[in-house]
């Protein structure tokens, strides 16, 4: 079995990406051919700044490498080191009805947000199909939000495989793997975590930050004596995160006896979420002094990337007629 998934580097990662993605990621890696890039090529869509597209690049790959990504396990590596994606990506756009990429929530959101979408917005879904397909991925473990991109995903493989596959399967059929649990992650303002909401914890940001930021999670004007519903409050719904069982069913109890305010479940979060990473966090302060040591794991990565690219492109190429 094949895993393969990839995650932007368009702003600095929160914990939902890793509630949501990245610890998954991680886990397969001990059972599965796992293959996880850094989309960079995706990220152009958003990030206009070459220094601060680098800044990311290289954030996010410290932040697999010191969250227990192992690069001997995991052909973990930059998608724009593997250029063959485009190649592919152009011969599935020429079967990609237009109505397909038309329905996708990430393009329709951004057009009725007033945001005027440009082509690579547009056609993202196609990069993202190449991305899975051209290593033969069974398994895309994602997020809720990118099933749809699944879908489309799918729906491109069996055409190709029905104009072009004679009988046989051109290109294998990935499903999305989505961890139901975890699914949607909280925000500070009770909205999905976003990079692009504003309302994210940092898994590394400074201890002072993080204090700050959770000091602005969303609360009502009651008072700490009154007993409380824990299921209504963020802080619970992210502390769930951290905790074991018994844990939340203590924390869960002191919400419902009254006499727990906001400030100290704040301070109980935060606590709980410092420890969590600060064995990462020592990792990874490590891994930052030598960003010459981390471009070369991501190299050696694409470099094991491309063989099965490049298989992949020669077998398309071969089957459409352009060899
Ligand atoms: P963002 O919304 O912060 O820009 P991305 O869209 O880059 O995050 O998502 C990267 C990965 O993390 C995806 O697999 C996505 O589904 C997952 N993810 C992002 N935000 C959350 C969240 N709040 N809860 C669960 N998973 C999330
Ligand atoms: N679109 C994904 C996101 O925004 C990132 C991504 C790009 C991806 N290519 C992929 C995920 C291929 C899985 C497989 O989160």
């Amino acid at each position: 079995m094949r895993y393969l998934s990839g995650i932007q580097p368009s702003g600095v990662l929160h914990i939902g990406n890793y509630f949501g993605a990245i610890r998954q990621h991680i886990r397969s890696q001990d059972e599965h051919d796992s293959y996880y890039f850094i989309a960079d090529y995706h990220a152009l869509t958003t990030v206009r700044d070459a220094e601060v597209l680098r800044e990311h690049v290289l954030g996010v790959a410290l932040d697999y490498l010191a969250l227990g990504l192992d690069p001997e396990k995991t052909t973990f590596f930059r998608h724009s080191e593997v250029p063959e994606v485009q190649e592919l990506a152009w011969i599935l756009s020429t079967l990609t009805p237009m109505g397909l990429l038309e329905r996708c929530h990430s393009y329709k959101d951004k057009t009725a947000k007033g945001i005027a979408p440009d082509h690579g917005l547009f056609a993202y879904p196609v990069l993202m199909a190449a991305d899975i397909l051209i290593y033969d991925s069974n398994k895309v473990p994602v997020g809720k939000d990118q099933i749809q991109h699944i879908e489309v995903t799918r729906d491109i493989a069996q055409r190709i495989n029905h104009v072009y596959g004679k009988g046989q399967e051109l290109l294998v059929i990935p499903e999305a793997q989505v961890e139901e649990s975890t699914a949607v992650v909280p925000g500070i303002d009770g909205q999905k975590m976003s990079k692009s909401y504003d309302n994210t914890l940092e898994m590394f940001a400074s201890e002072k930050k993080l204090k700050k930021t959770i000091g602005k999670i969303v609360t009502d004007s009651r008072t700490p004596e009154e007993p409380k519903d824990p299921e209504e409050i963020i802080m619970y719904q992210l502390y769930r995160l951290f905790a074991s069982e018994q844990e939340l069913e203590a924390m869960a109890e002191r919400y419902r006896a009254g006499g727990y305010g906001y400030g100290d479940a704040k301070k109980d979060l935060l606590e709980k979420l410092l420890d969590y990473f600060a064995p990462y966090r020592k990792k990874r302060e490590e891994l930052a002094g030598d960003p010459g040591g981390v471009y070369e794991i991501l190299s050696a990565g694409a470099a094991r990337a491309r063989e099965t690219a490049q298989a992949t492109v020669e077998r398309v190429y071969k089957a459409v007629g352009l060899r």
